[in-house]
């Protein structure tokens, strides 16, 4: 009797902070696999902690589940960690252990001959160094809100933030000019300024603050005294989370669990613009709304070209790389270099060129 080919079994997973689109790069992963290479496809849940339970946290994913409302969903319908690096893990005594062997054990016992990992910059580190020491195959899909991924114009999860930040500076607007106040909305992005940077100019920004920039308060008072001057009541200003004070340090509060978070910049800012102009202010703090929510039209895009070339890199026998958005196409590029670099928002980026040109103040 002729021996029975072994179907190929592929993992895949969603690691770091959630966000929109997440659901919809798994269904491609699922679809490009199954339909084009009739590959099994398993699942693994909560990311990097899921692999080390035993019996692995794992669900084998075919076309049944995507019953057609599963690309629409927000959050990941596998479940995420951003806290808990394998090869640094925090233990109930206060002690790290390396808990990556139990990882790479977990992959194995599985049966995989290749994982996706669907993650942020921190993620990526951590899965392709696990991928190195466990000698498996890896396929990177970048994903984060933050857009920090280097060698990606676009990650998924970022453009519906940035929608989410407009729809709120669209809802601000008026309430501002009702009551001839400045309302300041400060946004995620951790280290990046490119959700406040992009959704300040969609949404009608007048000041922008970024962490790349840092910030003069006698600039800020300028720029809201020339809009009252020319006849404006009410200001709106976008700041990042990470936005450094005058002293260089960024706004950050320790938390039980022993993490420091950014935090209450916006507020801060609302306190000095309010001295400096005597104007009223109001401050927002959009906080993980931005997370959440249904994937917009270009996350889903987006979504769904990076899971069917991340399946296709692997039916290519290709491994250690990440797949990227650049120039309109998608692409991939070595994971080795993706993993040393990171993606601010540079000062001579064309969007900062046309937040200048629009007359918008980054408070330099
Ligand atoms: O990296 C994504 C992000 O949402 C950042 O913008 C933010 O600083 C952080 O995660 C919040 O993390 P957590 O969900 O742990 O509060």
């Amino acid at each position: 009797m002729p021996k029975q080919k072994k179907a190929v079994r592929i993992g895949v997973l969603t690691s770091g902070g959630d966000c929109a689109g997440l659901n919809a790069a798994i269904r491609a992963v699922v679809h490009r696999a199954i339909q084009g290479y009739s590959w099994e496809v398993l699942g693994i849940k909560e990311g990097t902690r899921g692999l080390m339970e035993r019996p692995v946290l794992s669900i084998p994913l075919d076309l049944g589940i995507f019953t057609g409302n599963i690309l629409r969903m927000g959050g990941t319908m596998l479940g995420t960690v951003n806290k808990g690096d394998p090869f640094a893990f925090p233990m109930p005594n206060g002690k790290v252990k390396d808990r990556s062997g139990e990882c790479i054990q977990g992959l194995q016992e599985l049966g995989l001959e290749a994982l996706i990992g669907i993650g942020g910059d921190g993620s990526m580190k951590i899965l392709s160094r696990l991928a190195q020491k466990g000698g498996f195959r890896f396929v990177g899909i970048p994903k984060t809100i933050d857009n920090d991924v280097a060698f990606t114009e676009f990650s998924v999860g970022f453009a519906t933030a940035v929608d989410t930040a407009v729809d709120a500076l669209d809802r601000l607007q008026p309430t501002a000019a009702s009551h001839h106040r400045v309302m300041i909305l400060e946004v995620m992005g951790r280290d990046a300024g490119h959700i406040a940077l992009n959704a300040g100019i969609a949404g009608g920004a007048d000041v922008i603050l970024i962490p790349e920039i840092p910030y003069d308060i006698k600039k800020i008072a300028e720029k809201i005294r020339s809009l009252h001057e020319r006849g404006r009541n009410h200001a709106l200003v976008v700041c990042s989370e990470a936005v450094k004070q005058v002293s260089g340090e960024a706004v950050v509060e320790s938390h039980v669990d022993g993490e420091m978070r950014y935090s209450g910049i916006g507020h801060i800012l609302g306190d000095q613009i309010a001295r400096a102009t005597g104007a009223e202010t109001r401050v927002t703090v959009l906080g993980h709304v931005q997370r959440g929510g249904i994937p917009g039209s270009r996350d889903r895009i987006i979504a769904s070209a990076f899971g069917v070339h991340a399946v296709d890199l692997i039916a290519e026998g290709r491994s250690d790389r990440l797949v990227a958005w650049q120039h309109r196409e998608v692409v991939d590029v070595p994971l080795e270099e993706v993993v040393t670099r990171y993606r601010s928002v540079d000062k001579g980026d064309a969007l900062v060129r046309t937040a200048r040109g629009l007359g918008i103040s980054l408070g330099d």
